[in-house]
């Protein structure tokens, strides 16, 4: 087994899942595609041609091939957050390893649920953390193992969310209503962040938290004067105002095109009238003040560990600039690291030099931008070597080790919900 390719199936054929399917089109040696279950027709006919993939293994739904015998090593499960653990739960009880997009479940009933399963059946889950393969927070772990930093005191994670993300996916788009989404930005955007902060405290464990944050910008009392209710319709801002969606999408179609286009995914060479006709029937061109947001766009968390070390993650939504970063301090030096702008710098208290430390600065830049900087290949790789039987890397995502940045964001809703009140894990 460890050396022959893992056999997987594609349930959910987004586009989180077709990043995987390329990992394995690039990767036969490593894992084949060996079956495909999706609702929609041109994302199952997809899958299916780009596998060559034969009528009994195509099948209509996450039920339909939980129906039928096993006849692959895992699934890897692309579904939406909410259909996580509703898909997840049967294909896991017929045997199938997994891996499983976050968030792996949306509140703690599914994620006790969905444990009690894999413990049960004993099954490999793997969740698509895909920053711990990041190179910048990779090197970020590196050090802190290596010693370099000492015991750590507290930590610093920051996601400063555009305003172009924000209106794509957090307000007009997928996750911006929680009746529709069932989470909230906190757990759609930062249960990467809250588990890297998790991933490396290492051993020093959670023990309480508390939140606040509000929905501040996109409500209809804050729309400019004389604004319509669909910017290429009745609006006579669309020329001037940030949020227009014809400046937003329709000038700069390709931003964020996984998301927007869905509605004309099927059309090969898209026209200026496709897209434009796409926003005046989708969500996508509805005027940002006045669509069903409900979603807080910031929210601040503070966690306590069990040595009294303590954590922060501030996320903001609405920022001129996509950027996460992320300070370390501990007992012998400090860590200071930019994601996007891919260098990690490190700090060592040393009183001889004037300048109180020793300094390094690490350059990541040739590290390519695409997949997360490396973190879906790195995630890929792994998870191979997690079904084959093989040694793991440091990063391994496997379910056990990745609960408790839900857990923490669960509760940290909880205590936003409670005016920040202390809440205990
Ligand atoms: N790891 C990351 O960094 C990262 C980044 C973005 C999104 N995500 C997560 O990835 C997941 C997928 O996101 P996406 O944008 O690709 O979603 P998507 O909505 O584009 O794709 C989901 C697909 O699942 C299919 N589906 C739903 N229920 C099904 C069922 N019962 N049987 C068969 N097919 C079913 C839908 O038809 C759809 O095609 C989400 O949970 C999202 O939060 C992860």
């Amino acid at each position: 087994m460890a050396n022959s390719p893992v056999k997987a199936i594609i349930l959910g054929a987004g586009h989180r899942s077709m990043a995987y399917a390329g990992y394995a089109k690039a990767h036969p040696d490593e894992i084949q595609i060996v079956g495909i279950a999706e609702l929609d027709e041109f994302r199952r006919n997809t899958v299916k041609e780009m596998f060559n993939i034969p009528e009994e293994h195509v099948f209509e739904s996450a039920q339909a091939l939980a129906a039928v015998p096993k006849f692959a090593d895992a699934v890897i499960n692309g579904t939406m957050d909410e259909q996580h653990v509703e898909t997840a739960i049967p294909l896991l009880e017929i045997g199938y390893d997994m891996l499983l997009e976050k968030p792996f479940a949306v509140n703690d009933d599914e994620l006790e649920r969905l444990m009690a399963v894999v413990n049960e059946h004993n099954s490999k889950v793997m969740i698509c953390h895909v920053l711990r393969y990041n190179k910048v927070y990779l090197t970020v772990k590196n050090l802190i193992m290596d010693g370099r930093i000492g015991d750590v005191i507290n930590i610093q994670t920051v996601e400063n969310v555009s305003y172009h993300h924000l209106s794509t996916s957090f307000v007009r788009g997928k996750w911006g209503n929680t009746k529709k989404c069932h989470t909230s930005m906190l757990l759609a955007k930062c249960c990467h962040d809250l588990d890297i902060m998790t991933w490396l405290m290492g051993e020093d464990k959670p023990v309480s938290v508390s939140s606040v944050g509000t929905r501040f910008q996109f409500r209809e009392e804050n729309a400019p004067q004389g604004a319509g209710t669909r910017c290429l319709e009745d609006c006579p801002l669309v020329d001037t105002c940030r949020y227009s969606a014809k400046r937003l999408y329709l000038d700069h179609p390709n931003n964020w095109e996984v998301y927007i286009w869905r509605n004309i995914e099927h059309i090969k060479n898209p026209t200026y009238e496709d897209y434009r006709n796409s926003l005046m029937e989708s969500d996508y061109g509805k005027c940002i003040y006045k669509c069903s947001n409900d979603v807080v766009d910031h929210q601040s968390v503070l966690v306590n560990f069990k040595s009294g070390a303590t954590g922060t993650h501030n996320l903001t939504g609405g920022s001129a600039e996509s950027i996460r970063t992320l300070r370390v301090i501990g007992t012998k030096g400090e860590i200071y690291a930019e994601m996007e702008n891919k260098f990690v710098t490190l700090k060592e208290i040393n009183p001889t030099p004037s300048t109180y430390f020793n300094e390094t600065k690490i350059d990541l830049s040739h590290v390519p931008d695409e997949g997360h900087g490396g973190g879906d290949t790195g995630l890929m790789e792994d998870f191979v070597k997690f079904i084959g039987g093989g040694k793991p890397s440091v990063s391994c995502t496997s379910i056990h080790n990745s609960v408790m940045g839900h857990k923490i964001i669960f509760l940290a809703d909880k205590s936003r919900e409670n005016g920040g009140k202390m809440v205990e894990i």
